[in-house]
């Protein structure tokens, strides 16, 4: 235990099981957001009018958090489909999965990002091993005091430390909502912008499913996060990546990353952001 952990108070543990219906609120579309089968499956659209968007009725401080997705197939240039965290304000904490659509048969972009009190620019691009737009596969955030790690199909992508002892702010204090959306961005998701949206193929339509969270919920009423290790299996709020995990990490973004913040010695001219060497 932390000292971080031992300060949240309270009892109690969602594990939720995927209900939409349950966990979600329909933020914007029009009825371009749709929760079906009883609450196991949304889909969110896009056409030239609107795209859509929903979010999660709880606050989250910490937790593990899956969801399934299944993105816009065919031609998807322009399209942003996205499942994130976000404390939202000036000084907000954000995690990001964001995935830039392409011509058919060109590759998606999966792009991660991650802001501290208001700070991004800590953006890693990646290809994935498989058509994203075929099956469902599953995007996984674990978000706990030491680390911040993103998971597809279990393969860690992505760590970002808890350096707070060497100066580096570390999201551990605002609750979050994930979100997910399906908005057009033809300006630059797509080789840059040079790729815009073709419009005679709206509607575009991304899946979710199989939504399962293992986290702590923030409680507004009694401003405290609820993370017990009496009753569940928390071993998600200590988990951080063995030697075993760096080691198909780093396998993982030898082969696939295709952009990484911290070799951006042009975008940083006066110096890579300080993580960047410690982590
Ligand atoms: C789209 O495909 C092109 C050509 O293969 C590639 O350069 C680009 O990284 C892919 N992704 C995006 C989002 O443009
Ligand atoms: C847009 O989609 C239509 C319908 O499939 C196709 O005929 C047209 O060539 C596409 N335009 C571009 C610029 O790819
Ligand atoms: C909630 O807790 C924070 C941090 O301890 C504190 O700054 C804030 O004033 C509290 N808000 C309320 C309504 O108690
Ligand atoms: C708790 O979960 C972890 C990972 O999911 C697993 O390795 C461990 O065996 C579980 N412990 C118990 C007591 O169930």
């Amino acid at each position: 235990m932390t000292v971080s952990l031992f300060l949240l108070m309270g009892s109690l543990v969602a594990v939720s099981a995927s209900n939409f219906n349950q966990d979600f609120d329909i933020t914007y579309g029009d009825g371009r957001a749709k929760i079906l089968n009883n609450g196991q499956l949304l889909t969110l659209s896009l056409d030239e009018s609107s795209g859509s968007g929903v979010r999660s009725k709880n606050q989250y401080l910490f937790g593990k958090m899956d969801m399934q997705l299944k993105l816009v197939p065919g031609d998807s240039a322009g399209t942003v489909t996205t499942y994130y965290f976000t404390s939202l304000g000036s000084t907000h904490d954000e995690i990001d999965f964001e995935f830039l659509g392409n011509l058919s048969g060109d590759p998606y972009t999966l792009s991660t990002n991650l802001y501290t009190q208001g700070n991004g620019n800590r953006e890693q691009q990646f290809y994935l091993w498989f058509d994203p737009t075929m099956d469902f596969h599953t995007y996984t955030i674990l978000w706990n005091p030491q680390n911040i790690l993103y998971f597809v199909d279990g393969t860690p992508i992505r760590e970002f430390k808890n350096l707070e002892s060497r100066g580096i702010p570390f999201p551990k204090s605002q609750p979050m909502w994930i979100y997910s959306s399906l908005w057009d961005a033809e300006n630059w998701a797509t080789r840059g912008g040079l790729v815009k949206t073709n419009w005679s193929q709206a509607p575009f339509t991304a899946s979710y499913r199989n939504y399962g969270a293992q986290a702590c919920i923030w409680s507004s009423s009694s401003n405290s996060s609820s993370c017990s290790s009496t009753s569940t299996n928390n071993s998600w709020l200590s988990q951080s990546l063995d030697t075993t995990g760096q080691q198909r990490m780093q396998r993982f973004q030898k082969n696939y990353m295709i952009y990484n913040y911290c070799t951006d010695t042009l975008r940083f001219p006066l110096g890579l952001p300080p993580e960047c060497s410690l982590a």
